[in-house]
């Protein structure tokens, strides 16, 4: 994999050691109004073929609890911006999950972080399912998610008005996590839900029609911490990696990540409505990983592609377990793009390094092509060692056919978003269309909304509209065209 252009402001990068305040601070501190603004300033120009609407979820914290309070523990909020023949529109609303309705009325946080003990008096609800996390577009209502599954929420896709919990036909208490997909293809919501308790894991498909299609158990050894999972034209991959709580310490109550170095990263592949006894398993080499790019068909093969972390070794070069259980902890970021072949024929995995140069993480394609081979990935280019105030740095274009990339930053003063590929009307090819990404500008304090070029993107922001009011850095974003939404699936 070569670069080709980089595009960083090396003096502002490189000439000043900046002390991060935590993630509740600067750019991270919470927002406390819920907006609807129109008639932005734009720097550049907005296209008029981008129609549609881009969501971003993320924590922002409601109320400040006692204890430690950890990025992932802010109250779920959506961002989003709606993209109509060259004019933006802005709206922002907390997702008012259950938790946070009880909060609201108390006038007071009534739940702790994840670093502080869960609530033993209420065992429907230990942690604050805040709903923080994901986003997607199903069934004509946006769908939120928490990245250690539960109840999921539907939101009103124009008014952001939270709908309650998302109830379906043949599964009135659906819990999913985070990184459940829709396949724009078919309508499909495929989700995965994991747990405490065996089987530890289930997966199923939930129709465009809201109607539960299919569900099974997907039996694990244990509790493990799965965070995405991939999906084919015809198959489903479910993760089941060797960073999961230490058994011991989970007896007592207490939750210590532990990296189990010499047992393998195993792979559920299961056709998208089989039973229990069609799953396949595959071996491959101990890893951890959150985000799945894109999988696909090649022959007797399964491809996935993604980002997990460069696993650390010592100089003789052994695993170094619990530096990477630590690492894992404090949000250290060290990623490789990667390749995992599963051969339906032979049982057998391949893997291999795509990308050891860029660190690099949430992977976005073009969503219509989710399931197919595609050509094009656009992921956030992370910063080493960002612990406190974890820095989304710049975006990054791969060309997986031609092995080359394109990154964009312009240094340490941005904190980019997950930026999902926006097709044009009327896209002629892959990558015709832009990238949306809320962005905070440090250098001119103040948040914006930057739109690249996918086809053309070294070039920097084709335009930025200036936003008056802050959107903190967050989690995981959809963008939804307008056919899309009017479609509703
Ligand atoms: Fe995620």
């Amino acid at each position: 994999m070569t670069t080709i252009t980089t595009n960083m402001n090396m003096s502002d990068a490189f000439d000043r050691i900046v002390d991060l305040p935590p993630v509740i601070t600067g750019a991270f501190e919470p927002v406390i109004e819920e907006l609807d603004i129109s008639n932005l300033e734009v720097i550049g120009k907005v296209p008029e073929d981008l129609n549609g609407a881009y969501f971003r979820n993320g924590p922002n914290r409601k109320f400040a609890a006692e204890g430690r309070y950890h990025w992932y523990d802010g109250d779920g909020m959506i961002h989003a911006a709606y993209f109509e023949k060259g004019k933006v529109r802005y709206k922002n609303r907390w997702i008012q999950t259950s938790p946070f309705k009880e909060e609201v009325n108390a006038g007071h946080a009534l739940w702790q972080g994840l670093q502080e003990a869960p609530r033993a008096d209420r065992p429907d609800m230990p942690l604050k399912n805040t709903s923080n996390t994901d986003v997607v577009f199903h069934n004509g209502k946006l769908l939120t998610m928490w990245y250690l599954a539960g109840g999921m929420y539907h939101v009103d896709p124009f008014t952001l008005e939270t709908l309650g919990t998302a109830s379906f036909e043949g599964a009135p208490d659906l819990h999913a996590s985070a990184h459940s997909k829709v396949d724009e293809r078919t309508g499909d919501l495929l989700f995965f839900d994991y747990g405490k308790t065996a089987p530890y894991m289930h997966y199923g498909v939930i129709g465009r029609d809201g109607k539960l299609k299919h569900k099974i158990p997907v039996e694990l050894p244990g509790p493990r911490l799965p965070h995405d999972m991939a999906v084919t034209e015809n198959f489903t991959v479910l993760h089941d990696f060797p960073l999961f709580y230490d058994q011991d310490a989970l007896a007592a109550g207490r939750h210590k990540l532990k990296f189990h170095a010499q047992m393998p990263s195993r792979f559920a592949v299961v056709p998208r409505y089989g039973k229990p006894e069609a799953i396949k398993w595959f071996e491959a080499k101990p890893n951890y990983m959150l985000h799945v790019a894109n999988a696909w068909e090649e022959g007797d093969e399964i491809v996935m592609i993604g980002t997990p972390f460069r696993i650390p070794r010592d100089l003789a070069g052994n695993i170094e377990a619990e530096k990477f259980a630590k690492m894992w902890s404090i949000m250290y970021r060290d990623f490789l793009y990667y390749e995992w072949r599963f051969n339906l024929s032979t049982g057998k995995t391949t893997e291999r390094i795509v990308d050891d140069v860029f660190c690099s993480e949430f992977p976005m394609i073009n969503s219509s092509y989710m399931g197919f081979k595609t050509r094009y990935s656009y992921n956030i280019t992370m910063v080493r060692e960002s612990y406190k105030q974890p820095r989304f740095a710049g975006l990054i274009k791969y060309d997986l056919q031609k092995g080359v990339a394109q990154a964009w930053s312009e240094g340490r003063d941005f904190f980019y978003s997950e930026a999902p590929f926006a097709p044009a009307d009327n896209p002629q090819s892959e990558d015709h269309g832009y990238l949306v990404s809320f962005v905070w500008n440090a250098r001119e304090k103040r948040s914006e909304l930057q739109v690249f070029d996918a086809r053309n993107f070294g070039g920097g922001p084709m335009a930025q509209i200036i936003l008056p009011n802050k959107v903190p850095p967050g989690f995981h974003a959809t963008w939804v065209n307008s056919d899309r939404l009017k479609r509703g699936w």
